[in-house]
């Protein structure tokens, strides 16, 4: 298999936001998994989970959503503020029809994304919200002075404004953020949009609801009718393996529902470029940022647990997808500048899972931590020539690949072997550099290995040692279902 890394040929800058994650009040996403109350006698700061902080800093976890999804559109700021035993409880409609106790709120989350040095960015209420409210919300958390607003967060223990850039505006208002037609939603957004501030030197980054997966009228009427008054156009994309009725097991799965996993996700890759398509006629200058704030696998809920939780287990076929999407993304940073992958723990494809104070790492966390090298490097030109895995309806290259350079000049490579039989041998031809000092890492395993709180470490990264150093460059022996990385020094 020949492949041509030309470190001259520099590309975009790799947003380290397309690394980032998605938390919303869903089954133990929020409470249990981030949360567990000041009281708890599972170890913690002002009531966050310690475990979960540290594993979530090693991973370099660079911006959080929340605080939905659904929720978002159902949330009233308001609720969640003052004294926790007054604060407003209601019923989680959405999710399980759980009370929801206000007890995580605006402090809460800001004072998690501080812990974790990582940016917020918090998705506004337009479906059953008002422009005020929204505009209030913004208020609150960003203005720097005397006003109604910044006098109730001081009033409620944070005198200083936080900095917040990133504001949603509405979720999903196609379906469960007011089932609306893009026309109307276009002109609700630049409603609701006119009304969110700059206070002081907080410069918001404004993201309009993007459309549903291949709904490519949605993103034409809002970059026609809305375009010049948005950062940011969202994009939701979940992977399933059968239907929504029935999605599959996340890990009793045949050889044949993993490659119909792998193919489905790799329409992620059509989609971007689709969408950009549509959003180059009206924004040829790529000011309007791609945000795919929700993207993963969706599979049948765990046996046993609630359904609304949307708790599923992670095997090594969700590494391999991450690995897919993460490098796609890449490819397309030019546009992409944010992904989200859903969610952050105990829900969907989540990268930490906790059973009371037990918590494990994901396969999928291992590759967000291998992958990691790459937020803010240069994406530089890389191509592999390999074969398809496909059928009549879709395609998955069977390694895909990409390529960036940090600041001190060192290449770094991630490469994910889709294939489950086939050992690609892969002749790197580098241009621009010589690789004398190189070193990897690999993830691999069965199809459906995965880790367990009785076997955590199942699924782990270790070193890679099946490459040589040749004339051109590198030879590189992939293992079956693998997400490897490489690192040539500069
Ligand atoms: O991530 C779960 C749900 O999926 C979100 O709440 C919603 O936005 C999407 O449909």
């Amino acid at each position: 298999m020949k492949y041509i890394i030309n470190t001259k040929k520099k590309q975009s800058t790799i947003n380290k936001h397309i690394y980032g994650h998605f938390s919303e009040h869903l089954g133990r996403c929020i409470y249990e998994g981030l949360f567990v109350g000041e009281d708890s006698p599972i170890p913690n700061q002002d009531g966050l989970r310690q475990d979960v902080l540290e594993a979530l800093i090693a991973m370099k976890i660079p911006v959080l959503r929340w605080p939905g999804g659904c929720f978002a559109d159902d949330y009233h700021w308001m609720d969640g503020i003052g004294p926790k035993e007054q604060r407003k409880k209601m019923i989680n409609t959405h999710w399980g029809g759980v009370l929801e106790d206000n007890s995580f709120g605006t402090h809460e989350f800001l004072l998690l994304c501080e812990k974790l040095g990582c940016e917020p960015y918090i998705n506004g209420n337009v479906g059953s919200g008002t422009v005020r409210e929204l505009s209030e919300w913004v208020e609150y958390m960003t203005f720097d002075g005397m006003s109604p607003m910044a006098d109730l967060r001081a009033a409620n223990g944070q005198k200083d404004p936080w900095k917040v850039k990133y504001i949603g505006i509405g979720n999903e208002n196609w379906g469960c953020g007011g089932n609306m037609r893009p026309e109307y939603y276009a002109d609700l957004y630049k409603q609701f949009a006119t009304y969110v501030r700059n206070f002081g030197d907080n410069k918001v980054f404004k993201i309009a609801c993007g459309a549903n997966s291949f709904d490519y009228n949605w993103t034409e009427v809002l970059m026609e009718n809305a375009g010049k008054h948005m950062d940011g156009l969202s994009l939701h994309y979940y992977t399933i393996t059968g239907d929504w009725e029935n999605k599959g097991s996340a890990w009793d799965f045949s050889v044949e529902d993993y490659y119909t996993t792998m193919k489905k996700t790799y329409e992620m890759d059509t989609l971007i470029r689709k969408h950009g398509a549509i959003m180059d006629r009206y924004d040829p200058e790529k000011k309007v940022a791609m945000i795919v704030d929700e993207w993963g696998t969706w599979f049948d809920v765990e046996p046993g647990t609630n359904p609304g939780f949307l708790y599923q287990q992670n095997t090594m076929r969700d590494a391999i997808l991450a690995a897919i999407n993460l490098n796609i993304f890449n490819k397309y940073s030019d546009r992409v500048q944010m992904a989200n992958i859903a969610q952050l723990v105990n829900v969907l494809q989540a990268v930490i899972l906790t059973e009371g104070d037990k918590m494990i790492k994901t396969p999928t966390y291992h590759v967000f931590e291998m992958f990691a090298d790459h937020q803010e490097n240069t994406l530089v030109e890389s191509y592999l020539d390999c074969g398809l895995i496909s059928d009549d309806e879709r395609y998955v290259p069977e390694v895909v690949e990409s390529a960036s350079i940090n600041e001190e000049g060192d290449l770094i490579i991630t490469l994910c072997n889709v294939s489950l039989d086939k050992t690609p041998s892969i002749d790197l031809s580098l241009v621009g550099m010589d690789a004398t000092m190189v070193k990897g890492e690999l993830l691999t395993g069965s199809m459906n290995s995965m880790n367990t709180f009785e076997n955590p470490d199942e699924v782990t990264k270790s070193e890679f040692h099946g490459f040589d150093i040749t004339e051109e460059g590198l030879k590189i022996n992939l293992p079956t279902c693998s997400v490897v990385k490489m690192v040539v020094k500069s």
